[in-house]
């Protein structure tokens, strides 16, 4: 389908067929939902064994009772894992609940309320904090910001990882820049991997900005591989030790992809002075985590090679929802420029793009027609998307027969919507 070349008769023939293509799908009265990125009932259900394998054994290997009060960054079986997890040595780790994004919530809140590095370094006290946010990109990390009035900045997100000029640039210019939100792996939505010398410009960031700046790196899916070969990110700490800028990042991930979405573990990573400031924190707020749950976790997985075997098994299960997407966006879109994608090699979603101005009709047409989509503008900060053209699939909950419906769908509203737009406009786009 080339709208460009179409005469206006031929746009008002695709038109009418199109229209009553998608009335039939409307007819059907589907319900199916490709909003969320949580593991489906079969993944979930890899890690059953965690009912019960304690067998009434509650002790660490370094003997501590796990069922009592106390050991506010967690036990030491759990952070050999998230060490092995997030490429950093196991006394970098603080160990928590059941949430990054609790976590990273709570590192945002503390580094603007009472400052890492003492009272006057709290963001709060040195006017208007403002964020850099790589886009399309993750909008609970926009949602932190916004509670606490954090202006966000966008930068355009390239295969490598965001565009580090735009990034330099704009935190040399403006010293009220404090953070910079992350997903080097896999990341949400567009599935890229950051390269080793984006990686290594980022750990770099430190001295050129503001007083108390400090880069988010949420690594939510750095074992999370589709295929065989899994994609290699550069260890960001090891960078800072080389630069010495270890105060400058922190790091995140959890289990919530890996075992239990809503009873997984969550972890984060930082250097000694910032782990010590967090901690004197999180000590008023808390006595301690769950670590009943932590040995559950650290007993199923006890090293990284039996993890890696379970994310194998995970990968079975979710690849062929992937392939099944992008086989139909390939076979709708391949030869014609209604839509672009990205093919990611890991992580929960494929980024789909429209014609500028057409996402939110897109979407708006799928949910007419029973197929759910993440609203359109929920990648960017305060859900604008400038263009109107991102849209998130997020493909692992629905089985690939439900997405074989839901994809015809969403071709069906993407043609209708871009046909439409084109015979408005009668212009080039
Ligand atoms: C990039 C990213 N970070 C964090 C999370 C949530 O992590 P958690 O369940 O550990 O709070 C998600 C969930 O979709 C995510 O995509």
């Amino acid at each position: 389908m080339q709208l460009d070349k179409a005469t206006p008769e031929k746009l008002r023939q695709w038109e009418q067929s199109l229209a009553s293509e998608y009335a039939g799908l409307a007819s059907q009265s589907l319900s199916l939902d490709l909003t969320r990125g949580k593991p489906c009932a079969e993944q979930v259900a890899l890690s059953a064994a965690l009912d019960g394998i304690l067998a009434g054994d509650y002790t660490t290997a370094t003997g501590v009772d796990t069922r009592n009060y106390g050991g506010i960054d967690g036990i030491a079986e759990m952070k050999q894992l998230a060490a092995g997890i997030l490429q950093v040595e196991a006394g970098e780790v603080l160990v928590g609940g059941n949430s990054s994004l609790s976590l990273m919530f709570q590192t945002v809140l503390h580094a603007y309320l009472f400052g890492f590095d003492g009272p006057d370094s709290a963001w709060s006290r040195q006017g208007q904090a403002k964020f850099l946010c790589p886009v399309p990109g993750y909008d609970r990390h926009f949602s932190i910001c916004q509670q606490l009035g954090i202006e966000m900045l966008t930068v355009p997100m390239n295969a490598d990882g965001p565009d580090m000029d735009r990034v330099e640039e704009m935190i040399k210019a403006d010293a009220a820049i404090k953070g910079i939100w992350c997903v080097p792996k896999y990341s949400n939505p567009s599935g890229a991997v950051y390269s080793d010398r984006v990686v290594e410009r980022i750990a770099a960031l430190g001295p050129t900005a503001g007083a108390g700046f400090r880069v988010f790196w949420d690594n939510a899916y750095a074992v999370h591989d589709l295929g065989p070969e899994p994609a290699q990110l550069a260890a960001i700490m090891d960078c800072c030790r080389r630069l010495g800028t270890e105060d400058s990042v922190i790091q995140f991930a959890s289990t919530s992809k890996i075992t239990f979405a809503g009873a997984g573990v969550a972890f984060m990573a930082a250097s000694a002075a910032n782990l010590a400031s967090f901690k004197r924190a999180l000590g008023v707020a808390t006595i301690g985590p769950d670590k009943v749950n932590q040995l559950r976790h650290a007993r199923l997985l006890p090293s990284m090679p039996a993890l890696r075997e379970h994310m194998k098994k995970h990968a079975q299960i979710i690849k062929p929802r992937f392939d099944c997407v992008l086989e139909h966006l390939q076979a709708a879109f391949g030869n014609c420029d209604l839509g672009r994608w990205e093919s990611p090699a890991g992580g929960y979603f494929i980024s789909f793009y429209t014609r500028p101005g057409l996402a939110a009709e897109v979407v708006r047409l799928a949910a007419e027609a029973g197929v759910k989509l993440t609203p359109a503008g929920a990648t960017f900060p305060y859900g604008k998307d400038p263009q109107d053209s991102n849209i998130r699939i997020a493909p692992t909950v629905p089985s690939v027969a439900e997405l074989e419906q839901a994809m015809k769908v969403l071709i069906i509203c993407v043609k209708l919507a871009s046909v439409r737009q084109k015979l408005v406009t009668g212009k080039a786009f």
